[in-house]
């Protein structure tokens, strides 16, 4: 077995504590399409393991007379998890300390996500938890695109929160919480047109492989059915210079792999004079010393352009792995969806990618049943997978949601129609996933090893293409480095090997 240190002469990082014991601690590990829960994961390879701190306290006396705790707890995508990464740099810079229990805790946290109606419901029932047992002093507060969404109807609808905060006034966190401090209990930030992007020298970052680092906040697409335009604000890259040295430091920290974020993370424009273009920030960041994978998520097909595809044949520390949602393979339901691409333009990004040098894996998201589509346009999604080949797909049910112009289209497809199509888009996804893994068997793929399963010698990582590889190995501390593994076998969602 070829076990190759991360990042240069550097071992597995050191320099977070409780990093490997936390990985250790993680559950089975998913992969491509595994995750269908439509509330909370909408990018695939989200990590699954519990990163939350222990308590460090006693644990059975309330900590808020112990004064500075606070309990976050995050729904929705990669940027969520990052934005509290952030949220809880801020809050332990001024002194809190986090607990794994909302019930121990003086702060409650919830950084929420609204992209489909199930997402929005959860977060409402858990906050209906506290209508009896929060305690006295203890301040809850709803975080992130749900707060943003519903603003001070949060207030009338759980009276017993102090907080409302959406993710384009986090630059104020620290006032607020400041706020919250000297006792205020109604404190909101909802503006939505920010120019500065939650920067924050104080990140504590949960996944102790993968490091996320959001080049663009925001969203300037429209599209009908979507709530991120307002929930996110506007577009707003960070200036390359910035990212760049957020890059030296995550890799002076030990990570090798970094995934820059970003709704439509391609559609990055530089707002510093050197205007880099996306493509050569990619180069970029892959030339950082000690950077070893390098993603991006998630990827705006109009905005896909051969630069991109280029610079992932000529740097190899760039993943082999593009997630290009498609959402429809009609397009006229992608007209209703103002996309902005034709089925056959998202077929020419497909063609440009297959062709590519290096061999790429191609992910996606699809709705069905969005307002009025047919049973041939659904067909013709399923044929637009049945072309495109899939190594891993998110698939949701249309659902409608506030404020956004497909609310008001007529020909609403009923529920059971959409679970009907939803399953058999799935069905269909797995036989392809389950041909292209098949596929692999036989070759070898470096894998950074993330956990160790309770089963002896058993081990799991990540591949460039983001394959969860399942494997056996001998080796010893080999958690962080970069292994050699040969697949011996393949299920629609992982691979199993040995190194
Ligand atoms: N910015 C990304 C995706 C953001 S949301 C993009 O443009 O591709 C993640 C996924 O959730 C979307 O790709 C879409 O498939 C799904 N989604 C968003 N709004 C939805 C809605 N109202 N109903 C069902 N699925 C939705
Ligand atoms: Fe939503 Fe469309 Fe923006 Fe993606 S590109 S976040 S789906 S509006
Ligand atoms: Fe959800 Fe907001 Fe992300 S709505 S998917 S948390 S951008």
């Amino acid at each position: 077995m070829g076990v190759v240190p991360g990042g240069g002469s550097a071992p597995a990082p050191q320099s977070h504590p409780g990093r490997i014991e936390r990985a250790l601690e993680g559950g089975p590990y998913r992969g491509f399409g595994e995750t269908q829960d439509p509330g909370t994961h909408s990018v695939p390879g989200a990590p699954e393991e519990n990163t939350r701190e222990r308590p460090q306290g006693s644990g059975t006396r309330p900590a808020l007379q112990g004064g500075r705790t606070f309990y976050l707890e995050t729904f929705g995508c990669q940027m969520n998890e990052h934005d509290s990464e952030k949220v809880a740099g801020v809050l332990l810079a001024r002194g809190y300390r986090q607990v794994e229990s909302p019930e121990v805790a003086a702060v409650i946290l919830y950084n929420t996500c609204s992209i489909r109606e199930k997402a929005a419901q959860k977060i409402f029932s858990r906050l209906g938890e506290y209508r009896f047992t929060r305690k006295e002093g203890q301040v809850i507060g709803v975080l992130g695109c749900l707060a943003q969404q519903e603003g001070e109807e949060i207030f009338a609808r759980a009276p017993w929160v102090s907080l409302v905060c959406g993710s384009a006034s986090y630059r104020k966190l620290p006032e607020f919480i400041k706020e919250l401090e000297a006792g205020n209990t109604r404190v909101t930030g909802l503006e939505t047109d920010t120019d500065e992007t939650f920067e924050t020298e104080m990140t504590r970052r949960d996944n102790p492989w993968r490091a996320y680092l959001t080049i663009i906040e925001g969203c300037d697409k429209a599209c009908t059915y979507c709530v991120v335009p307002f929930t996110r604000g506007p577009e707003r890259s960070r200036a390359s210079a910035s990212v760049l040295e957020e890059v030296q430091q995550i890799a002076d920290l030990g990570y090798t792999e970094v995934q820059l974020l970003g709704q439509t993370v391609n559609s990055y424009a530089d707002p510093s004079a050197r205007r880099m273009r996306f493509s050569e920030l990619l180069v970029a960041v892959a030339e950082v010393p000690g950077i070893r994978r390098v993603r991006f998520m998630t990827s705006h097909p109009r905005d896909f352009g051969k630069d991109i595809v280029e610079a992932i044949e000529a740097v190899p520390a760039l993943c082999d792995h593009v997630h290009l949602p498609v959402q429809s393979g009609s397009t006229a339901v992608l007209r209703a969806m103002a996309r902005t691409y034709t089925r056959e333009e998202y077929l020419e990004k497909i063609a440009m990618l297959r062709g590519a040098k290096r061999r790429i894996s191609i992910t996606t998201d699809l709705i069905v049943g969005f307002p009025g589509e047919t049973e041939k346009e659904f067909e013709e999604t399923l044929s637009l997978m049945d072309a495109a080949q899939y190594d891993g797909a998110f698939s949701f049910k249309y659902s409608p949601r506030p404020n956004t112009p497909s609310l008001k289209m007529e020909d609403a497809i009923p529920e059971e129609e959409k679970s009907r199509r939803l399953g058999i888009l799935q069905g269909r996804q797995r036989e392809i996933q389950i041909a292209r893994n098949a596929r692999l068997v036989g070759e070898v793929f470096e894998v950074l090893v993330e956990g160790k399963s309770r089963r002896e010698n058993q081990w799991m990582g990540h591949t460039s293409c983001n394959r969860v590889l399942n494997f056996t190995s001998r080796g010893e501390e080999i958690l962080g480095h970069y292994v050699q593994v040969r697949v011996t076998g393949a299920g629609p969602n992982s691979l199993v090997g040995e190194g």
